[in-house]
């Protein structure tokens, strides 16, 4: 087995108890697979892999890249989605025009929600910031409503904080 992935947790990571330890795992291992790496692209598809296999309950996660001018589609896990999503429209392009996080507990009550699948209930969008430039979005969407809470929220911004240089590219 490549060393690179000898962290790699079974799909429902029986070793994180809470939340705080699975995002430090999640974060530990996100590092381990982006470092040294300088393509961008290729280092949000392991991540959206690593958030797909390290976290119940999601129906979508990935990236949208800041092209200048609006939100595009990046790497992600789950079903084909919306492409491009202009600054302020929706959960992700308000995510990105604010940025602050959006933890979205029911995307029907969310005005302007953009429905890419219709099994989504519940969304978390983090803004990726590096050196005061957006660099893109990154979104979680859950079947089940409530998914997402304060503690999942800090840990994506801590993982979104850490690896925004590997995210720039
Ligand atoms: N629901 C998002 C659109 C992206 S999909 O969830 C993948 C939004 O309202 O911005």
């Amino acid at each position: 087995m490549n060393a690179m992935y000898d962290f790699a947790p079974t799909p429902d990571h029986p070793g994180a108890t809470d939340k705080a330890t699975l995002h430090a795992d999640l974060l530990s291992a996100a590092r381990a697979v982006t470092g040294g790496e300088p393509d961008a692209i290729a280092n949000m598809a392991n991540v959206a892999a690593l958030i797909w296999q390290f976290m119940p309950d999601l129906n979508w996660a990935g990236f949208y890249r800041f092209d200048g001018t609006e939100l595009v589609l990046g790497p992600f896990q789950g079903k084909a989605a919306c492409i491009r999503i202009p600054l302020g429209k929706g959960v992700c392009g308000t995510a990105a025009a604010t940025r602050e996080t959006q933890l979205v507990e029911d995307v029907h009550a969310f005005p302007g929600h953009i429905a890419c699948d219709a099994a989504s209930a519940s969304e978390v969008v983090v803004p990726i910031i590096h050196e005061g430039r957006l660099i893109g979005v990154l979104d979680l969407d859950s079947p089940r409503v409530s998914r997402f809470d304060a503690a999942d929220a800090a840990g994506l911004e801590a993982l979104c904080a850490a690896l925004a240089p590997a995210f720039a590219g």
